[in-house]
């Protein structure tokens, strides 16, 4: 039967189902796009950008939800330490440098401290050499700083509750996500967490190799996040977490005690700020050598024309080079905790001095490291992770924490389900001897009880007439400082725009050893002229992993670094 109303009922239902396969595939897509980790987003109203897509998901439902930049990075905080155990933590440590729409600066150091017993020469073995005991287990760990900083950035700047801020992370621990493929390989592959029974139950399935997709949940960490969401700092400094924190430790001779823990506080510092071409520079001060580096290089190159010859070419890397060589010997003879030394950073940043090393710098020949000063090889694996978040008012937040190496000591303490830091091995466990970032630093970063040791994170925010420019930091240990300095030359020297400037190849020096570390991608032309000028050329991988956000155009733009897995999170 072919009756008119037979066709209208056809093309109706042929209608229906083209709309639902048209709704289907959208939904499809959104999924889809979704589940992809966006390294690049614009957006006016708010930007976070993590090295993690679940933790810059939840930064940005907290912005979504009326948070500010710092409610955010402390969200995004907390869920880095579910979400991306190698580093993000709560059994940790670091920085957040927070500049306000306002114009108010701050910095939050929340650096791990040696516990109370610890001394000078504790990880020296019976033959005078240093052991692997401030790199490996128990004995590594400082006493951890990311739950009061977090609690501490929250009470002065957060505008949402507390326990909203914290949810999402519960919730990830509780519910669990899905496992990337680096992620589950990084799992898999660990040698360190495979040596700590319980590392090894929680994060390798005893054994049982993760893949890609896998859900990874943690019921321990959701307690111990629900107790903290409820009691604040409180419980992972006074209370439960604290006693059974510290009852672990005894139990397996470590050194953190339920004194060391109760004593603990984050710090408010003024950062470091200096001009450079027109832009405010603000970064880290002590116990961080980061801002100082930073703006030492600033410093030295300003005036100098060394970009003339275009980003990447021979002129310009030698001059960074030779630059970064002459910080890296005076950051281990100079830095160490403020609290405990006297630092000459002014005299570090004086323009005289910035002068005399200006000098120094012979435009064709590389300066012998060994004629600066001793030392010797660099080691491999480390671990940090750096996340910014700007809101709508212009308020910006830049937050570098870290277990020092990747799964920091390795060991996770039973019932607690959170890996501790092996940040002890950023002192000078020896004067001259490097550290497992091959960093070669003096007595004035000496272990003291209650001392926080050297760092090199660099959180860093830019100004431009007053108002925020951009915000970014990076893991890399020593390589952070030269990250940061040369996204920030190829942004104002170079004029890239930021996702080209974050995406360029990258190099590193840092004196000892005396080596110009490369990353792929710069002309095999340019290597050879570095060489014949006596750079000692090595190409190496991943220097650094910047996550930043800039102001382009009335536009935040938000960028993750393509040498990761980061995600930018904007509306
Ligand atoms: O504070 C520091 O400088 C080091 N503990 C940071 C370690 C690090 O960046 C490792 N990252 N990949």
């Amino acid at each position: 039967m072919n009756s008119p109303g037979r066709n209208v009922y056809r093309s109706a239902q042929r209608t229906i189902v083209r709309l639902w396969w048209i709704t289907a595939l959208a939904l499809a897509l959104a999924a889809l796009c979704a589940a992809q980790t966006p390294q690049f987003e614009r957006g006016r109203n708010g930007m976070v950008v993590t090295s993690e897509k679940h933790a810059s998901a939840a930064g940005l439902a907290v912005l979504k939800s009326g948070g500010n930049a710092v409610d955010a990075a402390v969200a995004a905080a907390f869920a880095l330490a579910v979400t991306h155990p190698a580093a993000g933590n709560i059994g940790g440590g670091g920085f957040l440098l927070v500049r306000l729409a306002g114009g108010e600066t701050n910095f939050i150091d929340f650096r791990e401290q040696a516990p109370l017993a610890a001394t000078e020469d504790m990880y020296l073995g019976p033959d005078g050499k240093p052991t692997q005991d401030s790199v490996i287990g128990w004995r590594a760990a400082g006493v951890p700083g990311t739950v009061r900083g977090l609690e501490l950035a929250h009470r002065r700047y957060g505008k949402l509750a507390w326990k909203d801020v914290a949810a999402p992370a519960v919730k990830l621990a509780r519910d669990g996500f899905a496992l990337s493929a680096a992620q589950a390989r990084s799992l898999n592959g660990s040698r360190l967490l495979a040596q700590f029974p319980e590392s090894r139950r929680i994060f390798q399935r005893n054994g049982t190799a993760w893949s890609e997709g896998d859900v990874l949940k943690q019921p321990e960490l959701a307690q111990v996040l629900e107790r903290i969401a409820a009691a604040g700092a409180q419980d992972f400094y006074e209370g439960e977490t604290a006693r059974r924190l510290a009852d672990a430790m005894r139990a397996h001779g470590g050194l953190i005690t339920l004194e060391d823990l109760r004593r603990y506080r984050a710090v408010e510092r003024a950062p470091l700020s200096g001009g450079y071409k027109g832009y405010t520079i603000l970064s880290a001060p002590p116990p961080s050598s980061g801002g100082a580096g930073l703006l030492q290089v600033l410093g030295v190159l300003a005036g100098t024309g060394y970009e003339k010859s275009g980003p990447g070419s021979a002129p310009t890397i030698h001059y960074v080079a030779e630059a970064l060589r002459r910080f890296f010997a005076e950051r281990g003879e100079f830095l160490g905790d403020p609290d405990f030394e006297r630092l000459p950073v002014a005299g570090l940043l004086d323009p005289r001095h910035l002068d005399r090393l200006r000098r120094s710098i012979d435009p064709e020949r590389a300066t012998p490291s060994r004629s600066l000063r001793a030392g010797a090889p660099l080691f491999e694996a480390p671990e940090t992770t750096h996340l910014t978040a700007v809101d709508r008012a212009g308020n910006a937040a830049a937050l570098t924490y870290t277990l020092n190496g990747s799964f920091g000591s390795g060991v996770t303490v039973p019932g607690l389900g959170f890996l501790l830091n092996n940040e002890m091995d950023d002192f000078s466990v020896q004067p001259g001897f490097p550290n497992s970032a091959g960093l070669v630093q003096g007595r004035v970063n000496a272990i003291r009880a209650g001392k926080r040791p050297l760092s090199s994170m660099t959180p860093t925010i830019v100004l431009k007439d007053g108002q925020f420019f951009l915000a970014l930091g990076s893991p890399g240990s020593g390589r952070i400082i030269s990250s940061v300095l040369q996204v920030l030359l190829n942004v104002i020297d170079h004029r890239m725009p930021l996702a080209e400037a974050v995406a360029y190849p990258r190099f590193h020096h840092q004196w000892l050893p005396d080596r110009l570390y490369v990353e792929p991608g710069f002309r095999i032309e340019t290597l050879r002229k570095l060489e014949a000028m006596g750079h000692a050329v090595e190409q190496t991988r991943g220097i650094g992993e910047v996550q930043a956000v800039w102001l382009n155009g009335g536009w935040l733009e938000g960028v993750a670094d393509p040498r990761g897995e980061g995600a930018a999170g904007g509306y």
